[in-house]
């Protein structure tokens, strides 16, 4: 028996949130798992929808031309949230990958802020929470897989309770946002061709990939979102 093609819907890279028309908040992440996970869904013959935030053209020129690909640029969280909810309905699972700005300018001036000598106060409001809202979806009847992510620094003195405390704060967050899994991930992940990630199942089973590219880690999470899709 042939095995079914699956949708992928993957979000990856950062979001940008504008202050005015020059500047902008953002964070660190280069999508290269989000892309790699695309990479890796395509060529285990699934199809893929990548909504990507702003990513460098060196990381996204390793996205293969393949017909099951489509690739959707978006800027900011809310954008990032419109396009996830419009392909909702196309995909079996949904691997949020995206560091997903968690707060956005109160306003955004449509012209260029003048700098003042006595400092500035920048009003944020928060985002939506695209992967909680997913998860209420699926409480809802829902029909795909979901797989969050919880990137961590963790607090405590010694190394051992730093993680305890990563993997308890990552266990709230999945029964939290019902998901079917969370990988924990650190900031050192950030950028890298490679990281440490932590892969926590719905009955809380806990699997560790240590030193592992994301091209390798991107396959253990297609099969993953396989084995979850009945
Ligand atoms: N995420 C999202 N929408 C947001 C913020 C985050 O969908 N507005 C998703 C990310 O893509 C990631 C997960 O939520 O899969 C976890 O993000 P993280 O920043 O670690 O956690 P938060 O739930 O935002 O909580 P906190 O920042 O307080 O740790």
């Amino acid at each position: 028996m042939r095995a079914r093609k699956l949708t992928l819907l993957i979000t990856a890279g950062p979001t940008i949130e504008d202050i005015d028309p020059v500047r902008f908040i953002s964070n660190r992440a280069t999508g290269k798992l989000g892309v790699a996970l695309a990479r890796a869904a395509v060529n285990k013959g699934h199809r893929a929808i990548l909504v990507h935030g702003p990513i460098n053209d060196s990381v996204l020129k390793s996205l293969p031309h393949a017909k099951g690909l489509t690739a959707i640029a978006v800027r900011s969280a809310a954008d990032m949230h419109a396009a996830v909810m419009k392909n909702i309905s196309r995909a079996d699972a949904v691997v949020m990958s995206a560091a997903v700005a968690d707060f956005t300018p109160a306003d955004v001036s449509g012209v260029k802020l003048k700098k003042a000598s006595s400092g500035m106060v920048l009003r944020l409001k928060p985002t939506i929470d695209i992967l909680k809202t997913l998860g209420h979806k699926k409480s809802r009847g829902g029909k795909f897989a979901l797989i969050g992510f919880a990137l961590e620094t963790g607090s405590g003195r010694t190394v051992a309770e730093r993680k305890a405390a990563r993997v308890s704060e990552a266990k709230r967050k999945l029964r939290d946002k019902n998901l079917d899994a969370i990988v924990l991930d650190t900031p050192h992940a950030m950028g890298a061709e490679a990281g440490d990630f932590t892969v926590i199942s719905r009955d809380e089973s806990v699997r560790q990939f240590r030193a592992m590219s994301k091209s390798d880690f991107a396959n253990v999470l297609v099969a993953l979102a396989r084995s979850i899709v009945k």
